[in-house]
């Protein structure tokens, strides 16, 4: 899976921003009520744990990587850990959370599964609970493939660069379009061939692949926001909208949800 996530950097991870923008929503909320994580997200464990919360659930189908990221967090405090894909452990925490926190997990979720998972997430919080979610939403155009090679040649080889590489070309080029997914291995094999004769362009595409996103890994990102909102959390009753700032890689392709049940 992520084997170098100390490389990896916003937005593909929460950014200060983000992180500010939870803090003030949530920091006088009632500490010892449940609040939960989907996935093991460590910059989320640390702001919870910072704002004094006692009942921190984390939802990660992976011990492996739960213990993982817990070696780059900040703190050691108690979590309860529960170990499942959240389309069954959601099912077991019926109106149980003031607040659940989401970055970047809807492209885990198959298409089909989406209204599904949604309803499993609205089920689990309380009246009034806020689910905070940062969703990629491709509703413009995806690069093409020839503008971003343009740009990237022009880039110097560091880690900003490979991280938005992975950015731009894996999660928001055309080749999202061969298969309406991520398909890591397939699209560097393509981008192999496509930079056979351009030594930097094919050096970013290997870091990249060493070092931020490996092959072998597959996302449910490609469909245009337009079909896929119609499944996003339809049930609640209001949401709060935030995007991407100008100069990330997924400006105008990202967007801070705060949905309210
Ligand atoms: C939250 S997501 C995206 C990464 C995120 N940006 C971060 O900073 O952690 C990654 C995590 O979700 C977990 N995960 C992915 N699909 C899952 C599923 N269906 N059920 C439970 N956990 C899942 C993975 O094991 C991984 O720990």
């Amino acid at each position: 899976m992520m084997h170098n996530w100390n490389f990896v950097l916003p937005p593909s991870r929460p950014s200060i921003i983000e992180i500010q923008r939870i803090r003030e929503h949530i920091h006088d909320f009632p500490k010892d009520v449940p609040v939960g994580i989907l996935g093991s997200t460590p910059e989320y464990r640390d702001l919870l744990h910072e704002l004094g919360f006692s009942n921190i659930y984390i939802f990660d189908k992976n011990t492996k990587f739960y213990q993982q990221m817990s070696t780059i967090r900040a703190y050691t405090n108690g979590e309860y850990f529960v170990e499942g894909d959240w389309l069954n452990t959601f099912l077991e925490c019926k109106n149980m959370f003031q607040f659940l926190l989401s970055d970047l997990t809807i492209g885990n979720i198959e298409y089909c599964q989406r209204e599904l998972f949604y309803s499993h997430i609205y089920n689990s919080l309380l009246p009034h609970g806020l689910f905070f979610d940062k969703v990629l939403t491709h509703p413009i155009r995806n690069f093409t493939i020839k503008n971003l090679n343009d740009k990237y040649k022009l880039l110097p080889v560091n880690l900003e660069t490979i991280n938005h590489f992975s950015c731009e070309y894996l999660f928001c080029s055309q080749l999202l379009e061969l298969k309406n997914i991520v398909d890591t291995s397939l699209f560097y094999d393509e981008l192999e061939q496509e930079f056979k004769n351009d030594l930097k362009l094919n050096k970013l595409s290997l870091l990249a692949e060493k070092f931020i996103t490996p092959r072998n890994c597959t996302w449910y990102y490609g469909e245009s926001w337009v079909n896929v909102e119609k499944t996003y959390c339809k049930m609640f009753n209001s949401r709060l909208i935030y995007s991407d700032i100008k100069s990330s890689p997924y400006y105008k392709r990202l967007t801070h949800f705060i949905n309210k049940k």
